[in-house]
């Protein structure tokens, strides 16, 4: 065994963010993620949103669900497995009447009806499942509520960037491995840090489960800045996201 895996074999108990947790959660609430400068616009921008009926599993914040309703979507669902994240999109975004937010575990949407859907997003939630079984009930469960050619829109962070460090992210113990835990920490728009403990899954084996749950990737983006991002961004030339563009075929 090499030495990183060594290193990996110790930290497989090392704990993966816990956004539940009051001192991650009030933390992360008040940090301004650079998101809105790449990945979201990507995501954003591959809509269709106007009288769409969409959901957004874990949600977070909600932040990108708002900016979603805002659109004129005709109904968008944010659910969310932290009880103290749904109670404060429930509160923050109050004013909206196309909004839904409930609890739930994205393995278990039974609050959604079968093929009711034009849009799932699954936005940096597989870097929170340790399990590759969960991982399958998800993308069932997203399969189920898609109506037939509704489209899923995944992102998770680009593998790329997790192995060089650069002046907008640090990461240690990455191994290109299914289940890997590692730490990457990043800049954010006010030049402070924020550090997740992650889970990694392969392309391959992402792609091979999209795969089986008859969620047909029709394109892979990989965003990078926009134009109004502070140049220590638009410098990198890695790039740090990746999108899955999936639809479920009409048979
Ligand atoms: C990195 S945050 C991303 C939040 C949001 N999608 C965004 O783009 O800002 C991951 C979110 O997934 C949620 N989450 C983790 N595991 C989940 C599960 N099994 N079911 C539903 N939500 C989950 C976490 O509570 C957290 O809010």
């Amino acid at each position: 065994m090499d030495e990183l895996e060594n290193k990996i074999k110790q930290n497989s108990a090392e704990k993966i963010s816990e956004y539940s947790e009051d001192n991650f959660l009030e933390n992360y609430r008040k940090k301004t993620i650079e998101h809105w400068w790449s990945v979201y616009p990507a995501i954003i921008d591959s809509l269709n949103a106007k009288n769409k009926k969409i959901l957004d599993v874990g949600c977070g914040n909600g932040g990108l669900t708002n900016a979603i309703a805002k659109l004129g979507a005709e109904k968008i669902i944010g659910v969310d497995i932290s009880k103290k994240w749904v109670e404060f999109c429930k509160k923050e975004y109050s004013s909206m009447n196309n909004t839904d937010f409930y609890v739930a575990d994205a393995g278990n949407l039974e609050m959604v009806k079968n093929e009711s859907l034009d849009y799932a997003l699954l936005n940096f939630v597989l870097l929170h499942i340790a399990e590759k079984e969960k991982i399958q009930k998800i993308f069932s469960e997203i399969n189920r509520v898609l109506k037939k050619g509704g489209e899923f829109i995944m992102s998770e962070v680009h593998p790329s960037a997790l192995m060089a460090n650069s002046p907008i992210r640090e990461t240690t113990n990455f191994l290109y491995k299914d289940g890997s835990r590692y730490k990457t920490k990043i800049r954010l728009i006010d030049g402070q840090w924020i550090e997740f403990s992650n889970v990694n899954w392969t392309l391959e084996t992402l792609s091979e489960l999209l795969q089986e749950s008859e969620l047909t990737i029709q394109k892979i983006s990989e965003p990078r800045y926009i134009n109004d991002a502070q140049e220590i961004f638009k410098n990198i030339k890695i790039p740090q996201y990746i999108i899955f563009h999936c639809k479920k075929l009409n048979q």
